[in-house]
């Protein structure tokens, strides 16, 4: 493809039309370096759509006029890099292609006040309603499928987040983790106007944030008076530093398993921000949902994807029914059955076609607990409330350190009521008794008539939703997905989206 340089808005819908495939957008306003390159080369590694780099110094999100003027202006060599990193156009508009005088048609934004007011907004009136009217307005120009932004300007992902869900913009926002130099401090345009002992406390100062991180992660604890303190007696000018919530940007909690200690100190004319994640546990992903509506396929499918742990809970049901059949065990009799529960094992292990297999006391029962007998028995066997209470601890006891996605009828409401995100996967009768006669895995299933099938899901379910212990209900917070009419893959996507959105990047990295 013949790599562009777009000047005119009105070029860029000539443009838009001739290359007949999807966009991606690399909003920057110049002076790139490794934090650009980076969401530019992410960019192209992710699909084979179109890369367009803008450039522009947007002078709405500038509070101070000396710091628009004294912005880094480095337009030869941005052009350079972004073609060599996999740019196939650059938009360098004009401040009056962007903002034409007397176009009534522009749309001046507001940021939501909650999440411009704090951190960079306390200092920088106007600086977030600026940005939102320059990305608006470029996206409303470019209309890419899907947009990159850098975690490092994190409040910045959340305002731009919610402007696209508040305008209703078709776009999807990708985020790509924050860039740091080789001493440790996060890359930023206005790094060049740092003199060495100014670069120094900046550098103290990420130090610091990193050294809080990796004591949290062993002590769960932050102080962040200490931190202050450290940083006054270098005589390091705070602006603000704080431990929030990382997606409302209220005061943290000690409910929170992720958060945000943000931080912008001052050093001569430069103000840098720099930020970490903390996390107590690594993520988990909570997939409730009733028989046949394709849970089990779609979460192996994203534990694969996002090298998370796979927690089949419905096997771990299924195999406990199946060892009281095979050694007779009476599971009315209470107090028989809590002594027996004691004694029994249910592990995972990977076998050598990479899928899993399920262990109860040893015996390999992954097959035989898909039988029509098991599925009969199964749904009075998970409503005993010893069963319940001894299967419960041990996914606690399997997810304690997170890290899995765990799929079952009560995950989000009982087992892991804090998990990150909470999918309710459901889908008609109709189509999970279809799904369950063209099953691969179950012949029986295949032999049973389609409307003896739905019967028998009508039943499964009247009886998971209305057990008294855990019974099948969709948690508050869960995101509903009906499956009818969707891919698999299509399923895996949307919930892979929704938990990029809510699992900043940066906390995959160690
Ligand atoms: O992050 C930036 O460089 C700018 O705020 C942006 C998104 C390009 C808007 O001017």
């Amino acid at each position: 493809m013949k790599k562009v340089i777009i000047k005119k808005t009105e070029e860029i819908e000539n443009w838009r039309r001739n290359i007949k495939k999807e966009i991606n957008f690399i909003p920057t306003m110049g002076n790139l370096h490794n934090g650009h390159i980076k969401l530019i080369s992410t960019a192209k590694k992710d699909n084979s759509n179109v890369n367009l780099v803008s450039i522009f110094i947007n002078p709405l999100q500038f509070d101070n006029k000396l710091d628009l003027e004294s912005y880094p202006k480095t337009i030869d060599n941005d052009i350079k890099i972004s073609f060599s990193n996999g740019a196939d156009a650059i938009f360098i508009p004009s401040n009056e292609d962007i903002y034409p005088p007397n176009n009534k048609n522009i749309k001046f934004l507001k940021a939501p006040i909650e999440l411009s007011s704090p951190l960079c907004g306390l200092n920088r009136i106007g600086h977030f309603d600026g940005v939102c009217t320059v990305v608006y307005r470029l996206l409303n120009l470019i209309k890419p499928k899907n947009l990159y932004l850098g975690e490092k300007d994190w409040q910045q992902l959340l305002i731009l987040k919610n402007l696209v869900q508040t305008e209703k913009l078709n776009v999807d926002i990708k985020s790509v983790p924050t860039q740091r130099d080789f001493d440790g401090i996060p890359l930023s345009s206005r790094n060049v106007h740092l003199s060495k002992n100014e670069r120094k406390l900046i550098r103290f100062f990420s130090s610091e944030l990193l050294e809080a991180k990796k004591i949290f992660q062993e002590e769960k604890k932050i102080n962040l008076n200490e931190i202050i303190k450290k940083l006054s007696a270098k005589k390091i000018s705070i602006e603000y530093l704080e431990h929030l919530h990382p997606h409302t940007l209220k005061k943290a909690t000690t409910e929170d398993n992720i958060s945000l200690v943000a931080g912008a100190i001052r050093c001569g004319e430069t103000r840098l921000i720099d930020h970490v994640f903390l996390m107590k546990r690594r993520p988990i992903i909570a997939i409730d949902g009733p028989a046949g509506s394709g849970k089990s396929t779609v979460t192996k499918l994203i534990a694969k994807k996002l090298k998370l742990l796979y927690l089949d809970t419905g096997a771990m049901y299924r195999a406990l029914s199946w060892l009281m059949i095979k050694e007779s065990i009476d599971y009315k009799k209470e107090k028989k059955l809590q002594n027996i529960l004691q004694d029994i094992s249910i592990v995972f292990k990977s076998n050598t076609n990479s899928q899993q297999d399920v262990y109860i006391n040893n015996y390999c029962v992954t097959e035989e607990i898909r039988s029509q007998k098991i599925s009969s028995i199964v749904s009075k066997i998970s409503s005993i409330k010893e069963v319940r209470k001894f299967l419960v601890e041990e996914q606690r006891k399997i997810g304690e350190s997170g890290g899995l996605v765990a799929e079952g009828r009560d995950i989000g409401t009982t087992v892991f009521p804090h998990a990150e995100l909470k999918i309710f996967l459901t889908a008609s009768i109709n189509e999970r008794a279809k799904r369950r006669k063209s099953d691969k895995n179950s012949k029986e299933s295949q032999e049973i008539e389609l409307h003896t099938l739905k019967e028998l899901i009508k039943k499964r379910d009247f009886e998971d939703s209305n057990r008294e212990i855990s019974p099948l209900i969709k948690a508050n917070d869960a995101i509903e997905i009906i499956t009818d009419g969707y891919s698999i893959n299509a399923v895996v996507d949307k919930i892979i989206d929704l938990y990029n959105d809510k699992i900043p990047k940066e906390t995959e990295i160690k």
